[in-house]
């Protein structure tokens, strides 16, 4: 069955790939561009992550922009879609809280009212520390009422990304609630190469960690043995999100993505090293005295670490139960992520060389 989707953020690293899993399983895409002269490279890069090019077509906007900045022509492909998936975010650090509102917040919201006025299915990412709750708190996250949250209290102490990506998800829910529509959101890990190519794109998360241990930037490693950043591949993250979008049983749920046996940051910097054939650090920093640290002027850029990135590395476990019971529905399972891990940094050391 072909599907009519409507994708933000498609030009992005998660998004080539949701685009390349959809068209290979014949669905027709709008994808939300700001540069619809782009559209041919990612054409190109659809095609070779194995979709279908001839399945991707644009339209022009932007999310931070009234209306999504769509002109009627845009409205009315985008129109004909049965669901949303809103990806699209400005993924970077050190966003002022204006900026990542105006962007992450209002626009996000934006593609909720107009998938709820056009009923479509809203599929939105997430990310996984919105399913810790103990960390939610940390913050000044009021999650059971978050409208009595003190939001630039909240971007103050978690920074501009990670402070817009939780404001944007209690609005977008309030806002389908009120107006009755549905929405299914998935809560990726910090997402990692493709299992098989390694394909990652230049900037993420984790090609930044892998990059920073190549070039010895990495002299210890920061929390206790318990801290762990987990990981999820990026074939099975577009894999869930596909499954769970056109699943009429997950409306209004939201699931977690994450490998829950993802080693403690310790052996998961070791695995890297090795695969580089550089030393790995092995002595531990507190994550307290290492933000402190970054706080001396030019230390965080000398270093290529963010205080915001350490957030990310948590001592909490998840409750995997709701994502295990999908994986069995949708006979869907973790790839070998050790191989997964090794293939990325693999594809990393090729752009660095
Ligand atoms: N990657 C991870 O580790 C991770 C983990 C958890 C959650 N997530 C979430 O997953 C989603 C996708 O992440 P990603 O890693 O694929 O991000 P990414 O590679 O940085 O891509 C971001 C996408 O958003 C688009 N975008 C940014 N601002 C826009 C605007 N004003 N209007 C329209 N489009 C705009 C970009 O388009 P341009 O091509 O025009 O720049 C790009 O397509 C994000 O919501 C992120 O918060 C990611």
């Amino acid at each position: 069955m072909s599907v009519e989707c409507f994708v933000t953020g498609g030009s992005g690293f998660v998004g080539q790939h949701l685009l390349a899993r959809l068209t290979a399983t014949g669905h027709k895409t709008w994808v939300l561009m700001r540069n619809p002269e782009n559209l041919e490279r990612l054409r190109q890069q659809v095609s070779q992550l194995g979709g279908n090019p001839e399945h991707v077509q644009a339209v022009q906007g932007d999310i931070s922009r009234d209306g999504l900045g769509l002109d009627e022509a845009g409205m009315r492909s985008v129109s004909s879609a049965a669901v949303a998936f809103h990806l699209a975010a400005e993924f970077t650090w050190g966003l002022t809280i204006e900026r990542a509102r105006a962007v992450n917040v209002q626009g996000a919201l934006r593609v909720a009212e107009l998938a709820a006025s056009q009923r479509m299915r809203l599929l939105m990412v997430g990310g996984f520390m919105l399913q810790n709750l103990g960390h939610l708190a940390s913050i000044g996250v009021d999650h059971q009422h978050p409208e009595n949250t003190d939001w630039p209290a909240v971007y103050r102490r978690a920074g501009g990304y990670e402070g817009s990506k939780i404001e944007a998800h209690f609005a977008v829910i309030r806002c389908l609630q009120q107006a009755g529509a549905d929405y299914t959101i998935v809560h990726p890990a910090t997402v990692c190469g493709h299992s098989e190519s390694g394909h990652i794109v230049q900037g993420q998360p984790l090609a930044e960690l892998i990059r920073n241990l190549a070039q010895g930037r990495f002299k210890a490693i920061p929390g206790s043995p318990q801290h762990w950043l987990p990981l999820v591949s990026v074939d099975y993250l577009v894999a869930l999100m596909t499954c769970v979008a056109f699943d009429p049983a997950m409306a209004n749920r939201q699931v977690l993505a994450l490998y829950e046996h993802t080693p403690n940051l310790h052996g998961m910097l070791a695995q890297i090293a090795a695969t580089l054939a550089v030393k790995a650090p092995r002595h531990h920093v507190r994550i307290g005295l290492l933000k402190w640290l970054l706080a001396i002027p030019g230390l965080a850029q000398q270093l290529s670490i963010s205080a915001e990135s350490l957030n990310f590395i948590q001592t909490q476990r998840f409750d995997m139960r709701a994502s295990e019971q999908l994986e069995r529905k949708y006979q869907l399972a973790h790839p070998d992520m050790a191989s997964a891990l090794e293939n990325t940094v693999r594809y990393v050391k090729g752009y660095l060389s």
